[in-house]
C-alpha cells in the first residue's frame, strides 16, 4: 500500500496503515513495522533512525541497547520518558545477513524520503512543541533535506509547523566509542543537547510576562 485511502485521525489508525506500507522495499525483509510509541499529546517527539534487531522483533522502538542509553540520558537531562513520544525516521529494520546475524544497514536517502510521509502524518497528529532528531537520518526525515549535525548542534531550529528542532547524535554512536574518556565526554554532550530541548520546552510553556 502506497498511501491509505481514508484520512488518518489517530495513532492507532496510523500504526495500522504503516503495517501495510509498501512505499519502499524495506518491508520485505523486516519482521514487522515498528510504529512510534508514547502519549497522544507529548511535549517532546524523539526521532531515531530506524528500528534495530531487537525493535524489529519486539515491534516497539528503542527497546535495545541504544534505547537504554537514550533512557539514561533522558533521565540525566531531567526529561520524563512518559512525556516523550519516540519514533523513527524509517519504520522498518534495514539489515543484511552475515551468517545468521542480521547486521544493521543505514537507510538511504530514497528510503528516508519515502518514509517521511509517515513521519509527517505522525507529527501532524502529535503536534509536539519540540522535536529531537537523533543523528543525520532522523534530521533528514524531519526537515526533508540533508542536515550537517555538527553545524546544527546546540541550536533550536524553528520548523514550519511552529515547533522547534534540536539535533544531536544517535545514541548508538556512543556504544561504539572505545576510549572511556571520549565516551564520557560524548555522552555528556548528548545529555547537554537533551537539556537544551528541555529548556526550549520550558521556555515555550512559561506564560508571557506582563509588561
Ligand atoms: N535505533 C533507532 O534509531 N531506533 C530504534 O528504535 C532503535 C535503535
Amino acid at each position: 500500500m502506497d498511501r491509505p485511502r481514508t484520512p488518518i485521525r489517530s495513532l492507532a489508525e496510523l500504526a495500522a496503515a504503516e503495517a501495510a506500507c509498501t512505499r519502499c522495499p524495506l518491508y520485505r525483509d523486516a519482521t514487522q513495522v515498528v510504529p512510534g510509541e508514547g502519549p497522544a499529546k507529548p511535549s517532546l517527539l524523539i526521532v531515531g533512525e530506524q528500528p534495530g534487531d531487537k525493535e524489529d522483533l519486539a515491534g516497539r522502538p528503542f527497546v535495545g541497547p541504544a534505547g537504554r542509553v537514550l533512557d539514561a540520558a533522558l533521565e540525566a537531562a531531567g526529561i520524563p520518558r512518559a512525556e516523550t513520544f519516540v519514533t523513527n525516521a524509517v519504520k522498518h529494520f534495514k539489515h543484511e545477513m552475515r551468517g545468521k546475524r542480521r547486521l544493521h544497514k543505514k537507510p538511504n536517502a530514497y528510503e528516508i524520503d519515502r518514509c517521511r510521509w509517515w513521519l509527517d502524518l505522525e507529527r501532524g497528529l502529535l503536534r509536539p512543541a519540540v522535536v529531537v532528531a537523533l543523528g543525520a537520518t532522523a534530521a533528514r526525515g524531519v526537515v526533508g533535506r540533508p542536515v550537517a549535525i555538527g553545524k546544527m548542534r546546540g541550536t533550536a531550529m524553528p520548523l514550519a509547523d511552529g515547533s522547534r528542532l534540536v539535533v544531536t547524535i544517535h545514541p548508538s554512536y556512543l556504544l561504539h566509542i572505545q576510549d572511556r574518556e571520549d565516551k564520557r565526554v560524548a555522552y555528556q554532550r548528548f545529555v547537554a543537547d537533551l537539556r537544551l530541548a528541555a529548556t526550549v520546552l520550558a521556555e515555550g510553556r512559561r506564560p508571557a510576562s506582563v509588561a
